[in-house]
């Protein structure tokens, strides 16, 4: 577990603070923080989110992705910050995020890093170290990060938080517990802490995608059904943050499955849950 200190500022100045008024709401937030801003959807929100007037501070390992991401951001106007970060290190990850929220105080935080994996055929269980890797960057880091970012954000009177979590949450996947159950736990999470935090005006989203077309999924062998797009992906995301939408399910189809899995019995739920052959390619 490495982290990387520092952080590197790319644009000194926003070129203006002609912001545009939109309907999407993108004009009204002045300091946007993502992590995961190096994989398919972050850098898909970066660049939305990159408009003149607005600080972008950007988070990721790559750093030959974060310099490329950053000058394209700058290029649209953004002051951008980036800082390598391992979130397996979640002490240091706290403490990095302290330092950016003291220096930018951002009124939006975005919290997409993540990490998957699928139990080859061959073994018996998922691998250890890779199970406590994803428990780190998908669920330990991310709602310690979330809660340092409320308590700030209560202080200043309000800001507002989106989690990303997956349709995987809702199934008790076989071939992946350690992810399905780490997408499971950030859902009752941001519930939970979402009702706490309304009360200080801190919004929380939970963003809760089916498959999007980034290097996660390209991994994956099997169907990936109802595809979307990752640019697609990152307009409907910075939609549901701008409505302050508590959930936000994407594609729809998966909002109809969930209705109708829970009508489904048990027995049944496993039989086909034992059935689905989903395996990957190594990285
Ligand atoms: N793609 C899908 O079909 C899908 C579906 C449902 C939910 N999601 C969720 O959407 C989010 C974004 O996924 P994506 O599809 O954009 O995946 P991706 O392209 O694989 O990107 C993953 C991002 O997470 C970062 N990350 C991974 N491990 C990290 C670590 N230890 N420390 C710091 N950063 C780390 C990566 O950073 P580096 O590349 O710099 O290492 C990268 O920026 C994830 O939370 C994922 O679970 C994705």
């Amino acid at each position: 577990m490495k982290n990387f200190p520092g952080d590197a500022l790319f644009c000194l100045d926003g070129k203006g603070k002609n912001v545009s008024s939109e309907a999407s709401g993108r004009d009204i937030l002045r300091s946007v923080l993502i992590t995961g801003a190096t994989g398919g959807i972050g850098a898909e929100l970066a660049s939305y989110y990159a408009t003149p007037g607005r600080t972008l501070i950007l988070w990721g390992r790559n750093a030959q992705r974060l310099t490329q991401l950053a000058t394209e951001c700058c290029a649209k106007g953004a002051v951008v910050h980036t800082r390598q970060v391992d979130l397996c290190d979640g002490a240091a990850a706290l403490a990095a995020f302290e330092e950016d929220d003291a220096t930018h105080k951002p009124d939006c935080v975005v919290l997409g890093a993540g990490l998957s994996d699928i139990q080859s055929l061959e073994d018996r269980t998922e691998d250890p170290q890779k199970v406590l890797q994803l428990g780190l960057v998908n669920y330990a880091t991310p709602v310690t990060l979330a809660t340092a970012a409320a308590k700030s954000m209560a202080e200043r009177n309000g800001g507002h938080i989106a989690l990303i979590g997956s349709v995987a949450g809702f199934y008790e996947m076989p071939f992946s517990a350690a992810y399905s159950s780490s997408k499971s736990g950030l859902a009752f999470f941001a519930k939970a802490a979402g009702l706490a935090w309304q009360q200080y005006g801190v919004k929380l989203t939970l963003i809760v995608p089916g498959f999007v077309d980034t290097p996660m999924s390209q991994r994956l062998e099997g169907p990936r059904p109802f595809l979307v797009p990752a640019k697609k992906a990152a307009r409907v995301i910075v939609r549901a943050i701008a409505r302050g939408q508590r959930e936000y399910i994407f594609p729809w189809p998966f909002r109809v499955l969930r209705v109708v899995e829970r009508l489904l019995p048990q027995k049944l739920r496993e039989y086909i849950l034992l059935r689905l052959a989903v395996g990957q390619k190594e990285r």
